[in-house]
């Protein structure tokens, strides 16, 4: 196709984004803010997909591309959350990624690093439940050095970083591969509401 963005990190917008207005949707059918118990559930699919992605923001070889990557993790602030909001952590759900190659492992990246975007709108609905970044809805508070700032810092070494047109797939598949997962782990979350283990 002809009409493919030249920026690696627009041509990821571009393929996940039907797939982002439906998770967008799922996220807001499950009125998130209409209660803490809502929103725990919400916490309970973010804690599990930051703590799946944990081993690729501390992996070697991707911090040798993004030196702050592993401080970009949000795992131990929803582990946080979820103690906040007297939800157990849960247990972890078969599927998790494992071993991806590094055009995928940057999709997922990008993906996770991508929801911090969202995170400001959500954040600002949090407070109606008295939460914030101190307290409930600490993954969604704003990272160090600014929101913009982190975004635009992460997705230049995206987009300069030099891969072959297989690799540039594989990144392609990563990011649809983790908005798939996201979903998989909220309908999970809202579904096991009573039998979390
Ligand atoms: C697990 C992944 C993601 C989740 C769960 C997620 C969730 C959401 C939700 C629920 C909203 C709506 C907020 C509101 O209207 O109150 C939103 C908005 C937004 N998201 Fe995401 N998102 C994800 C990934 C991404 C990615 C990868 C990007 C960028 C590449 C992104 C960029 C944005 C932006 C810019 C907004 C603001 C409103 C808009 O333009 O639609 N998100 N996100």
């Amino acid at each position: 196709m002809n009409d493919r963005p030249a920026l690696r990190s627009q041509r990821l917008n571009q393929v996940t984004q039907a797939a982002h207005s439906e998770l967008d949707a799922l996220v807001k059918s499950h009125a998130p803010f209409d209660s803490r118990e809502n929103f725990a559930r919400f916490v309970v699919a973010q804690y599990l997909f930051q703590a799946e992605l944990q081993s690729l923001y501390n992996d070697p070889q991707l911090i040798a591309i993004v030196p702050d990557l592993a401080q970009r993790c949000r795992a131990e602030q929803a582990r946080l959350d979820l103690a906040d909001l007297d939800t157990e952590v849960p247990a972890s759900v078969p599927g998790a990624l494992r071993s991806p190659s590094l055009g995928e492992a940057m999709g997922w990246i990008f993906v996770s690093e991508g929801s911090k975007l969202g995170a400001a709108f959500l954040i600002k609905r949090a407070v109606a439940l008295e939460l914030s970044e101190n307290f409930g809805a600490r993954h969604l508070g704003e990272p160090a050095g600014g929101r913009a700032a982190g975004w635009k810092q992460f997705t230049r070494i995206l987009d300069d970083l030099a891969l072959s047109p297989e690799q540039d797939a594989a990144a392609e598949r990563g990011a649809q591969a983790a908005f798939e997962r996201f979903t998989e782990l909220l309908k999970h979350a809202y579904a096991a509401d009573t039998a979390l283990a």
